[in-house]
């Protein structure tokens, strides 16, 4: 390698700072020869998941500022996508780690867990970096079990703040998230053609939700009957029907959102996912459909990352309590289930029909499609 700046040639070991990476793995020792192979495999898959970490947070960030641009153009919406793959694939190898992790024999880890109370992962700002710029709220957080928060936790032995906190307090003064700037950028989808400035928007994306909802009427009761066939008895034919007519209601409030979960502009960023999801063979819908399935799978993945590291853990340490002093095993089940951040994405897909009762679109000139 040559710097084309000064004349000297650049060397691998100088550009990877090698020596420098291969000099962190002595943990709490001044001599990494004083650690076993199973001590030195701890750290560094810890480190190697840091890494991992510190380039999601970049991408995260680039995707969060660029639907923050009043104006999010075409092109820079196959960008967009492209960082969600990459996103998306960084979460698959960190998935894949835990099986480096999981040849740490039970008996061995505790030959060394002790030297390590209380650090833990829950210890990671990264981990809450990256959660933070996605947009999980404070309010759906699970409590540790003991009274301590995930911001306490981050404090030194004396309470002193530590390079962690500061960390987690800048991510936490770094906004918007990137779920409130998709919204920004969702709600200024136009609706049946209409955009949100246009006076008469609102009734546009009345009628198209109106038309919607009947549609979704008709498709629960075409699903209701194929599925009363199957069931021979008074009692199940009973329970079915309930259940669809539950499905049905909760599509009409879905498109209600009170004050506490945002109000109008709720309704409108729902709208517009499914809207988009509707009619995504519009030129101008592709781009958008695929950005937002995208996200989908990075939190998809995010939450099979969580649930591999619970069976990784459970398998190393069973289930007694975790170095951080949570339930361990049961607390991190307990955060795959319930963390979720882009939660109207994921609603949209229980309220989807198929393509043949969709509702005509009133304007599909508007996005690039010309009928034959
Ligand atoms: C033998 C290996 C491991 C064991 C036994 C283990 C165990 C645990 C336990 C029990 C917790 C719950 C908090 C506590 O009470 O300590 C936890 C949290 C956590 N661990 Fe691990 N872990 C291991 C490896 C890893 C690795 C390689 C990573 C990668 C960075 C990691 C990341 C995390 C994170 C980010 C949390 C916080 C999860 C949350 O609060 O949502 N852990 N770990």
């Amino acid at each position: 390698m040559t710097n084309s700046t000064n004349s000297k040639a650049t060397t691998y070991w100088d550009y990877i700072k090698v020596e420098e990476l291969l000099a962190l793995q002595n943990g709490l020792a001044t001599d990494e020869d004083e650690l076993s192979n199973d001590e030195v495999l701890f750290i560094t898959v810890h480190q190697v998941f840091e890494l991992w970490f510190k380039l999601m947070l970049r991408e995260l960030r680039a995707a969060r500022d660029l639907f923050m641009s009043p104006n999010v153009a075409e092109q820079e919406l196959s960008g967009a996508a492209a960082i969600m793959h990459r996103v998306s694939t960084l979460l698959r190898r960190c998935t894949d780690h835990f099986l480096v992790m999981e040849t740490l024999p039970t008996r061995e880890y505790l030959g060394f867990r002790d030297k390590l109370m209380p650090a833990s992962g829950f210890q990671s700002a990264q981990l809450r970096e990256v959660e933070i710029i996605l947009g999980l709220e404070e309010k759906d957080r699970i409590g540790y079990g003991l009274d301590l928060s995930y911001l306490d936790a981050l404090r030194a032995a004396d309470g002193s703040p530590s390079p962690a906190l500061k960390r987690v307090e800048r991510a936490l003064d770094d906004t918007p998230t990137l779920k409130f700037a998709l919204e920004e950028w969702l709600c200024r989808t136009p609706i049946d053609g209409m955009a949100p400035d246009d006076p008469k928007a609102e009734q546009r994306l009345n009628d198209f939700l109106s038309d919607y909802l009947a549609a979704h009427s008709l498709s629960v009761d075409r699903t209701l009957e194929c599925a009363l066939l199957l069931a021979g008895k008074d009692h199940d034919r009973k329970k079915l029907t309930e259940r669809y007519a539950v499905e049905k209601d909760s599509v009409r409030k879905f498109f209600q959102p009170g004050e506490d979960e945002g109000g109008q502009r709720t309704r409108r960023v729902r709208a517009a996912i499914l809207f988009i999801e509707t009619y995504r063979e519009l030129p101008l819908l592709a781009w958008p459909r695929e950005v937002l399935d995208a996200l989908v799978e990075v939190e998809q993945l995010f939450v099979i990352f969580r649930q591999r590291h619970a069976r990784m853990v459970e398998r190393v340490i069973g289930r007694r309590t975790g170095t951080g002093g949570s339930a361990g095993v049961d607390y991190l089940d307990n955060t795959a289930l319930k963390y979720r951040i882009f939660r109207d994405l994921w609603a949209v897909r229980t309220l989807q029909i198929p393509a043949d009762l969709a509702p005509e679109l009133r304007d599909a000139g508007f996005y690039g499609f010309v009928s034959a």
